[in-house]
């Protein structure tokens, strides 16, 4: 394991939260705790949000991500959003397939897949999100589910793409629950992705892939977390809402 080759990224995932003008507030806050990182610093944001948050991290070690992106450069897609949108608007990075987007909005391995091929098309660097249910969990079906929706996602992408994808490795039942899980289980999961990824790509391509955790990562976990081996980082929810927590859990990612 070689976690030295690479960079940790601690990305927020502020969903629907945060009008503009508290975007602008929260990141101006943000800015100075944050500014001495020694990993990346995410934010990804609602559409809305984009420009106030671009502008607002301008000059800044900061950011600023969507939290999806359609498979299709322009049409008929009411509430959708493009690749060149994103780009004009300064977007850098790109959330696919939440459990969010998976549970509420018909969200699909395939669609998923479709989504990260546009986004390493376009430029972008893409966190995809893949994670169990309690009940696949308890079912035994987590390393099977985990190399399953990992390779799905990657499917058609090249070894030079996947150098511009994160892999966000989200238990869906520790996701906005309180119950984070313990700093094994999650170098255990994210030792599923990589070695997905090690399947598909050969060992040492596996090595050099950002695998963030997430799920009630905060303040008073985050430490324990990246502390492993395989735990990259983060995708952070609630816990990147308030500026003090994010720049906490940015500071034990940067150790
Ligand atoms: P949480 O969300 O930190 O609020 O659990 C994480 C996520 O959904 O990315």
């Amino acid at each position: 394991m070689k976690k030295e080759l690479r960079r940790a990224v601690i990305a927020g995932n502020w969903k629907m939260n945060n009008t503009p003008s508290q975007t602008k507030a929260l990141i101006e806050q943000m800015k100075p705790l944050v500014a001495d990182a020694d990993c990346d610093v995410v934010l990804c944001v609602p559409f809305i949000d984009i420009p106030a948050a671009v502008e607002a991290a301008k000059g800044s070690n900061i950011k600023i991500g969507a939290e999806n992106i359609h498979f299709k450069a322009s049409g008929a897609y009411t509430g959708e959003i493009s690749a060149d949108m994103l780009k004009e608007a300064g977007v850098e990075y790109v959330v696919i397939g939440h459990s969010e987007r998976r549970q509420y909005f018909a969200e699909t391995d395939q669609t998923v897949n479709l989504r990260t091929l546009a986004a390493v098309n376009a430029g972008f660097k893409a966190i995809v999100c893949v994670g169990e249910t309690l009940e696949q969990r308890e079912l035994g079906y987590t390393e099977t589910l985990l190399k399953y929706q990992t390779k799905m996602a990657l499917t058609n992408v090249t070894a030079e793409q996947l150098k511009n994808i994160i892999i966000a490795y989200e238990p869906v039942w520790a996701i906005g629950t309180g119950v984070t899980a313990t700093a094994e289980q999650a170098d255990e999961g994210n030792g599923f992705c990589r070695a997905a990824i090690a399947e598909a790509y050969g060992a040492d391509v596996a090595e050099t892939v950002t695998i963030q955790y997430g799920g009630s990562m905060n303040a008073k976990n985050a430490d324990e977390l990246v502390s492993k081996v395989n735990v990259d980082g983060g995708l952070i929810g609630g816990a990147s809402l308030k500026a003090e927590d994010f720049s906490i859990i940015v500071k034990a990612a940067s150790k």
